[in-house]
């Protein structure tokens, strides 16, 4: 059995990421150490609702936890009010108090939408994030963002509540079929292309592949990092979200039938062609972008227009005003933050098109 790595997120509160084989199955005593023994109300969806649900809940029953558990359809068209809704509703009927907890098992959508749920339920109680997927596993289980889809744009609801804890156990990354699993190599690459080129070397030579917990833990690092000093999204954390700007547009242009990863992809791709055509970075970057998340199974390239990208874009929460902040390769793994009017969003888009 491979070890188990734990990283500390000093955010209030401060919680730990617990990465490794097999933690699912003692899940219950895990948690206990950082909860109270209360009811817990496990939340996931119809696809891993069948794989984990039974592992999870008997694992916190047999650790003294009062369990109830809510399954909803699996899908990012799902992650919205009505879903939420039902959500409230359920945990209400299932009587949680203040002192109890909702646990997010499953991807990005799951987290997002349990997390909301939990930060709205009497003003905001507890929950835990038991991540089986990659992307979740390496960016949206991590970092207290939580959020629901509205009809005008993606995470258009949402707050920031941070984990009492996240366990995320690689054992699950088995059952992903391979279209998920590149969903989270795209998070994967955008922090290679974040934070250091040396992990964004490794990931192009198969790091995924050949030790997924070591790149969960990477990007789980410098998540951890970013976060602590920026909880919020003033500033530094705007970074994260590199590549989203298109990729949300992709999104929402596909009534979110192209996964997150995906269209993150593109956006990745798109950023890193415009932002070389006009001149913003100091060494050639695009080509060694495309190439590594095409290594990992990912897309650069897109049909829709970059007239309906910009479109959708500018629904964006990313958007103040009548200007947006695009995050923009300078070389691998250095980005910075470049404000620019809504009214340039159409020719950096378009720019960066052309493969
Ligand atoms: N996924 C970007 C963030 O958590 O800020």
């Amino acid at each position: 059995m491979s070890s188990i790595q734990t990283i500390q997120v000093h955010t209030l509160p401060s919680y730990e990421v617990t990465i490794g084989s097999g933690l699912l199955a003692d899940c219950g005593q895990r948690l206990r150490r950082v909860l109270p023994l209360c009811r817990v109300a496990v939340i996931a969806d119809s696809t891993v609702a069948p794989l984990y649900l039974e592992q999870v809940c008997s694992s916190l029953q047999a650790a003294g936890f009062s369990v109830c558990s809510y399954c909803f359809p699996a899908g990012e068209r799902h992650k919205n009010m009505t879903t939420f809704a039902a959500i409230l509703e359920f945990l209400a009927q299932q009587h949680l108090t203040r002192s109890d907890c909702v646990a997010a098992l499953g991807g990005g959508v799951t987290g997002d939408m349990a997390g909301f749920a939990a930060a709205c339920y009497l003003r905001g109680i507890r929950y835990v994030q038991l991540p089986t997927t990659l992307l979740s596993a390496v960016d949206s289980s991590v970092g207290g963002k939580t959020a629901i889809d509205l009809s005008a744009g993606k995470n258009l609801a949402g707050a920031f509540l941070q984990p009492a804890a996240v366990i995320c156990d690689t054992d699950c990354l088995r059952s992903l079929p391979a279209a998920m699993f590149a969903d989270g190599a795209a998070e994967a690459v955008k922090t290679g292309v974040l934070s250091d080129a040396q992990f964004f070397s490794d990931l192009e030579d198969g790091a995924l592949t050949k030790a997924p917990e070591a790149v969960i833990a990477r990007c789980v690092r410098y998540k951890a990092g970013v976060v602590e000093r920026d909880e919020t999204e003033q500033g530094e954390r705007k970074l994260l979200n590199l590549g989203h700007t298109v990729g949300h547009a992709i999104e929402r242009c596909s009534g979110y039938a192209i996964p997150h990863g995906h269209a993150v992809a593109t956006g990745l791709a798109v950023l890193a062609r415009s932002a070389e055509a006009l001149g913003w970075t100091e060494e050639p970057v695009a080509a060694r972008i495309a190439a590594c998340l095409a290594e990992n199974g990912l897309p650069t390239g897109t049909a829709y227009s970059a007239e309906a990208l910009a479109d959708a874009a500018l629904a964006d929460k990313k958007r103040m005003g009548d200007t947006i902040t695009l995050v923009v390769p300078k070389r691998i793994g250095r980005c910075e933050l470049k404000k620019i009017p809504v009214t340039e969003l159409l020719p950096v888009i378009r720019a960066g098109l052309e493969e």
